[in-house]
This record gives structure tokens, sequence and C-alpha cells, in this order.
């Protein structure tokens, strides 16, 4: 039937009304709650971004530390969830953990979870902020083998975060500042993107009235795909395959050409027809990162750099407007930081899940929202009557 309009991929759907985040995408513009991203990623942190994006307004000094101090109470993980863990394969995709250990954390929250009460939501939401930096360290020390590092609160977010990734307990680990702010930078980078697939997850599923620390697992499934979160891993393999300068062309080649699936990871988006300003500041911290780590040359970052410029003055990519996305830069920089490939969209899941949990909470306190339930136009066979099987040819 014409009843409804036919919308694969909802290029021209809108789901929801929306206050957090505003994409421009000729112009290359990205705003959470009013605020460009460059500024964000500049000036602030990545707290004080979370408090922007759950409350809607920069924090004053009192309401940051309350906040600061609100979330860091939270940061441990109930002792048993440490087993979860331990029933993993040590092979196992750390994505994957995440999907099972988050998903789990519903399990100790779901009598204290009420999500028509207002409290409630916050401390829910409070929750999955703190824990997840725990959970993803947790899910990088179990694939490699490590300890367990336990949160220290008296460190800002991202330092915790890194020493929980990279200290053991047989020796002193002090984490580099400028590494520690690259990495928090690189969470406001990533922390919200209006409608994108994950998030549209985490609405639809929340939209039922589920439990949030489950959304929140769903949103991570949706995120591990290659064509959205799981483009930072594939973008680096993808500069490791292509292995030297001289290569680029076969590869810039194979993206044209129609009968082949390949497509160059970390270029191209949904909404960007210009170059994703996230992709620039990437861009720069990952030039910050190598620096002071006297990385003087990245071979890939020499692949990723002549790539660019290569697509970027090709006829192709020029017509089609497909610019380098955040994933482009984004995996030489996390390598650098000291991640394994794999660990790379968990980052991206630990960073968003802030974006998940404010779009939850603006879904559930909007009396506009209903369960979602698209509509289909159905193409399947028209009523007809059941054979008994012997009947059946
Ligand atoms: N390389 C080569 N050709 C491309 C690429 C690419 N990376 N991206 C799009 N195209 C072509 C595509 O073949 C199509 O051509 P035609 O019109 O002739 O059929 C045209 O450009 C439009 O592409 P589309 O797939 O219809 O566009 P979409 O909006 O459905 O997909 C995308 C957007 C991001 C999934 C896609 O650009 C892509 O697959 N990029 C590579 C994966 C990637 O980097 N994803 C990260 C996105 S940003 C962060 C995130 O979301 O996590």
């Amino acid at each position: 039937s014409g009843m409804f309009t036919y919308d694969p991929g909802f290029t021209s759907t809108a789901s929801c009304e929306s206050k957090i985040t505003y994409i421009d995408g000729d112009e290359g513009t990205l705003l959470y709650r009013g605020y460009p991203i460059d500024q964000l990623a500049n000036h602030g942190d990545f707290l004080e971004t979370c408090y922007l994006l759950l409350y809607g307004e920069l924090p004053t000094k009192a309401e940051k530390d309350d906040f600061v101090h609100r979330v860091t109470y939270h940061t441990m993980i109930h002792e048993q969830m440490s087993r979860f863990f331990a029933g993993f394969r040590r092979d196992a995709h750390p994505m994957a953990i995440m999907v099972g250990t988050v998903g789990a954390l519903s399990a100790f929250y779901h009598d204290s979870t009420d999500i028509t009460d207002p409290h409630q939501r916050m401390i829910a939401s409070l929750r999955m902020i703190a824990k997840m930096p725990t959970i993803a360290a947790m899910a990088y020390k179990y694939h490699i083998g490590q300890p367990f590092v336990y949160p220290r609160n008296d460190l800002d977010y991202s330092t915790n975060f890194l020493r929980m990734c990279f200290s053991v307990p047989c020796e002193e680990y002090n984490v580099n500042p400028v590494l520690s702010r690259a990495m928090d930078r690189i969470f406001i980078l990533h922390a919200d993107h209006e409608q994108n697939a994950s998030t549209s997850t985490v609405r639809l599923a929340g939209s039922s009235g589920a439990n949030p620390f489950a959304c929140i697992a769903a949103g991570i499934a949706c995120l591990w795909g290659p064509a959205h979160g799981g483009a930072n891993e594939a973008a680096l393999n993808m500069l490791s395959e292509i292995g030297s300068v001289d290569r680029i062309p076969e590869y810039v080649a194979r993206a044209k050409d129609k009968n082949d699936p390949f497509r160059l990871m970390g270029f191209g988006h949904r909404v960007y027809k210009n170059y994703d300003p996230r992709a620039k500041i990437m861009q720069t911290t990952c030039h910050e990162v190598l620096g002071e780590l006297g990385i003087k040359d990245d071979p890939l970052l020499d692949i990723a750099m002549e790539l660019e410029k290569i697509a970027l003055n090709d006829e192709y990519f020029v017509e089609k407007k497909l610019y380098p996305n955040i994933d482009f830069y984004s995996g030489i920089t996390l390598r650098a930081l000291g991640f394994p490939t794999n660990m790379f969209t968990v980052l991206f899941a630990l960073a968003r899940t802030v974006g998940w949990i404010a779009q939850w909470k603006e879904m559930v306190e909007d009396p506009s929202q209903r369960i979602g339930r698209p509509r289909q136009l159905y193409t399947g066979a028209p009523q007809r009557d059941y054979t008994p099987i012997d009947q059946r040819r």
C-alpha cells in the first residue's frame, strides 16, 4: 500500500525533536548545545562536556566540582562483575566483551532504576558515565592477560582511564599529562552526534521503557559495525594494508570501482558533505601526540596524509563530496597512545555513552515521544492457504 513514506536508511525522516546536538553537514558545523566543537575540544574537558550534554548549560565552578564528585563516586563496578569477564575466551573482541558486560550492568541496577523517577534516571546516567572507563579498561586488561586495575578517584577522568589501561601493579606509573589531555579531547570529539545509527538504536530500545543500561548495550552493538564506530579500526587496518605511499593509487582506484565493494575507510559521511570538523581537530591532536612521543615519522600518518591529498583532488571524491571523517586520523592517534586496533571502537563507545544517555533522557522526558514503531511496505506473498506437508511440492 502507498500509505507510508518509503525511506530506507531514514535519509529524510526526523524521528524526534532534540535540543542537544546540531550538525550542518554542508558547512561542516558541529555544535553541542550551541557550542562549537572546536571551542569545547580546545578549552573544555570531557566531564564538563558531559554536564553540558546532560543539563544543557556549561557548569559553574561549583556545579562542575559537584558533578565531578558525583561521577567519581560511581567509578567502581560491583566486584561480581569481574566474573563476567572471566567467562569470555581470552581472544574475544573487546567490543563483544563490552556488549555483554554493559548489558550485564542492567542486572545490577534493575530494581534501583525506575525510569519514571528523575532522580533515579540521573543516578543511572552518572553510573554509566562513571563505569564505562572502568569496564573498557577491564575489557582491555582481560584481553591482554594483565590484572584489572581499580579506578583512582583523585585523578581526572582521562588520566584515571589511561592509568587503568596501562599501569601494572608491579611498578610506578605516571600518565603523561599531554597524552591524557589528548585522550580527553578525543572523548569530547566523540561525545555526541545527534541521531546516528547507534543513538537511534538507544532511543528505539528506550522507547519501550527498557532498562537504560540494556539500551546502552544495544547502542554499543550498533556502534560496532565498520560503517559506523568500527570504521576507526577498519581505517587503521586499511592504512596498514596499503603499506606504502606508492600503493595508494591502486586503493583509490579500487574505491572508485563500482564492481569492487572496497571503500576508503574513514571517508564519507551521511550528513557531512564537507570536511568533518572533528577530523580537523583529530588531525591536530594526532600531530601533538606523535610530537610528544617523539615519533618523527609514522609511515601510516604519511600514507593517511597522502591518501587524503589524492582523494580530495580526485573527481570521484569531489563529486560525491567524500571527505575524511573523524575515524580517519583517530586510529593513528589511538595507536600512538598505546591502544591495539581492536580497542579503538571501545574508546568510541566509552565517549559516546554520554551522548546516548543524554538522548535517552531527553526522549524519556519528552511527552510527545511514543514507542518507536516504523512501518513497512509489504512485498511478500499475498494471502494463501496452508498445505499439509505431504501435499507440498
Ligand atoms: N569510499 C568510496 N566510495 C564511497 C565511500 C567511501 N568511503 N563512501 C561513500 N561512497 C560512495 C558510494 O559508493 C555511493 O556511490 P554511488 O552514489 O555511486 O552509489 C556514494 O558515495 C554515497 O554513499 P552511500 O553509501 O550511499 O552513503 P551513506 O550516507 O549511506 O553512507 C557512510 C555513509 C559513512 C556509511 C559511507 O560513506 C561509508 O561507508 N564510509 C566508510 C566507512 C566510514 O568511514 N564510516 C565512518 C562514518 S563517521 C563516524 C561514525 O559514524 O562512526
